[in-house]
């Protein structure tokens, strides 16, 4: 299997539109298996293909990062049907490299997703799989980890991307 790229914020097709997955055929598969490959090559918790430039509402999940294949989870179409709770957690993302903030999240949600059969399934989860749900989420709606902070937090976050972005070290 291939890893792909993966692209960085400021790339216009993190914040595109993500059409849902419709054909779950072995083309699915395959790109499937290559955002899981990617995302733990990277290494990653999980991987939105917006973020290697696939515009679908499709995310993969794996807490373990390729050492359980029980906790590989795959979530086509995903929506948030139930949270609760906040917790404020630490959080990075592969779209960021090395660069880590702090925000408040549900402390737990239920998640209802296909998975690559296209089949319907729920799933309850807290904590760091709560987190790691809600962030794969917020992809497939264009939403990013600087999307949650404001005010000088913000400033500081981008002063951190744009030393990154000088130093070479970006990607
Ligand atoms: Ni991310």
């Amino acid at each position: 299997m291939q890893r792909r790229p993966i692209i960085l914020w400021g790339d216009p097709r993190l914040a595109a539109p993500n059409a849902p997955v419709e054909t779950f055929d072995k083309d699915l598969e395959a790109l499937i298996e290559e955002m899981f490959e990617t995302a733990w090559a990277a290494p990653g918790l999980g991987l939105a293909a917006p973020q290697i430039g696939v515009n679908l509402r499709l995310a993969v999940l794996d807490l373990s990062v390729g050492k359980d294949p029980d906790q590989k989870t795959v979530l086509a179409n995903p929506e948030i049907i139930g949270q609760e709770g906040r917790v404020s957690m630490e959080e990075g993302c592969l779209s960021f490299p090395g660069l880590f903030t702090t925000f408040e999240r549900p402390k737990s949600i239920t998640v209802r997703a296909q998975d690559a059969t296209g089949k319907w399934q729920e799933i309850e989860a807290e904590d760091l799989l709560a987190q790691a749900l809600c962030h794969e989420i917020d992809h497939l709606n264009g939403t990013l980890l600087i999307d949650h902070i404001r005010g000088l937090k913000r400033t500081m976050f981008i002063r951190r991307v744009k030393k990154l972005q000088k130093t070479g070290a970006w990607g």
